[in-house]
C-alpha cells in the first residue's frame, strides 16, 4: 500500500487537462472498484494538491460541506501536519486549475466565499473543523497535508472530534494496519438532520452524524475473535449532538462528563446502510456489491 502516492503522480500528469469538479474519472481510483457510492447527489471534487490526487469528495454546494470523502488508507508514519487550511479555487471558477490552495492573510475572494466554507466560518464558532478524510490515516506528509481542504470538513463538537470520534480513526488505523492485506478504501460521511437543520454562521450545515466504512477485500484471515466482524468490512456512526435522540447511537451515561452524548457505534455496512436508507429515502450503497 506504501507505493500510493507515487503512483497517483503518474495519473495526475497524464490527465491534468481533465476537469477536478464535476466528474470523478481522474479519481476513481479511490474507489472500490472505481464504483463511487450510490444514492448520493453533489458536487464532485477529485482532491488534488501539487498536482497529484490524494481523495475524492462528494461536497454540496447548498450546505457548503461534504457529504462524504473517499480515500485509501495508508499506514500513517510522522507526525500530523501543522494546519495549513485550503480552498478549492475551481469551486468558484469553472476555469481554475484543479489544485486546492492555501487560505492567505487577508480578505478572502467574494466568489470563493460564496461557494464554500471559509476559515472565518468556523472561527469563533462552537464547531470544530472536522476531518472526513483524516490526516492520521496517510503515509506521506503530502498526503496528510492534503486533507486539510475545508472541502474536507464538517463542523464537529471538539468532544467528539477529539474524543470517541478520533478513538474511532484510531481503531480502524490500527486494525487496518494489522490485518489488511491489500487496498484499504475507506468512505467517511455525514447524516443530515431531519429537521431544524443546524448552520454555523447561516451557512454551514452542521451534520447530526459522522460515519465511515472500509472495504478490505484482502486480509489475514488469522484474526482474533473481536475483530472477526471487521473483515473484509466495517462501519460505525458517530453522534455529533449530545441531544439527539438514542434511536440510531444510544448513549453511555457512564462516559466522561465531556465526551457523553458523542458516542460512536460501530455496527455492520449492512446496518449503516439502513440507517442512511431511512434519513435520505433513497438506497444508499457504499461500495459494489458491499465489497463482497
Ligand atoms: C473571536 O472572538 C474573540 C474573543 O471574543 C475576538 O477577540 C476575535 O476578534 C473574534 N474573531 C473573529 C474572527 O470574529
Ligand atoms: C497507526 O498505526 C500504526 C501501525 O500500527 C502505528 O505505528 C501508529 O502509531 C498509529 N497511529 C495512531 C495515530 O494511532
Ligand atoms: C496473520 O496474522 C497472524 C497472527 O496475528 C500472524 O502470525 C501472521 O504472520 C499474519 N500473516 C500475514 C500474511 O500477515
Ligand atoms: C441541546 O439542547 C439544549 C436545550 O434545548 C440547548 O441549550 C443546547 O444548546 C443543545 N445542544 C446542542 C449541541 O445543540
Amino acid at each position: 500500500m506504501s507505493g500510493l502516492c507515487t503512483s497517483l503522480l503518474i495519473l495526475a500528469f497524464t490527465t491534468s487537462s481533465v476537469a477536478d469538479v464535476g466528474d470523478f474519472t481522474p479519481c476513481l481510483q479511490f474507489f472500490y472498484r472505481s464504483w463511487p457510492p450510490k444514492g448520493l447527489a453533489g458536487t464532485p471534487i477529485c482532491q488534488r494538491y501539487n498536482n497529484i490526487y490524494h481523495f475524492a469528495t462528494l461536497y454540496s454546494r447548498p450546505r457548503r460541506s461534504p457529504w462524504l470523502s473517499a480515500y485509501l488508507y495508508t499506514v500513517p508514519t510522522g507526525k500530523r501536519p501543522k494546519a495549513s487550511w485550503k480552498y478549492e479555487p475551481q469551486l468558484a471558477y469553472p476555469a481554475a486549475d484543479g489544485n486546492m490552495v492555501p487560505f492567505l492573510p487577508g480578505p478572502v475572494d467574494m466568489n470563493v466565499v460564496e461557494s464554500q466554507a471559509v476559515e472565518l466560518d468556523y472561527i469563533n464558532s462552537t464547531y470544530s473543523r472536522g476531518h472526513l478524510n483524516p490526516s492520521l490515516h496517510h503515509q506521506t506528509y503530502q498526503c496528510r497535508s492534503s486533507t486539510f481542504t475545508l472541502t474536507n470538513v464538517v463542523p464537529q463538537k471538539k468532544w467528539s472530534n477529539d474524543g470517541p470520534w478520533e478513538n474511532l480513526e484510531q481503531t480502524v488505523n490500527k486494525t487496518l494496519a494489522a490485518y489488511c492485506l491489500g487496498e484499504a478504501y475507506i468512505v467517511t460521511g455525514i447524516i443530515p438532520y431531519q429537521r431544524d437543520e443546524h448552520w454555523i454562521k447561516n451557512r454551514v450545515a452542521v451534520p447530526e452524524y459522522l460515519w465511515s466504512a472500509y472495504c478490505c477485500p484482502k486480509y489475514n484471515h488469522t484474526i482474533p475473535d473481536r475483530l472477526k466482524d471487521a473483515f473484509p468490512t466495517f462501519a460505525a456512526i458517530g453522534r455529533n449532538d449530545p441531544n439527539s435522540t438514542e434511536e440510531i447511537v444510544p448513549v453511555d451515561k457512564t462516559a466522561k462528563k465531556q465526551f457523553r452524548g458523542y458516542d460512536v457505534r460501530q455496527m455492520s455496512l449492512n446496518s449503516l446502510e439502513m440507517y442512511l436508507k431511512d434519513r435520505f429515502n433513497t438506497v444508499v450503497s457504499v461500495f459494489n456489491e458491499q465489497c463482497a
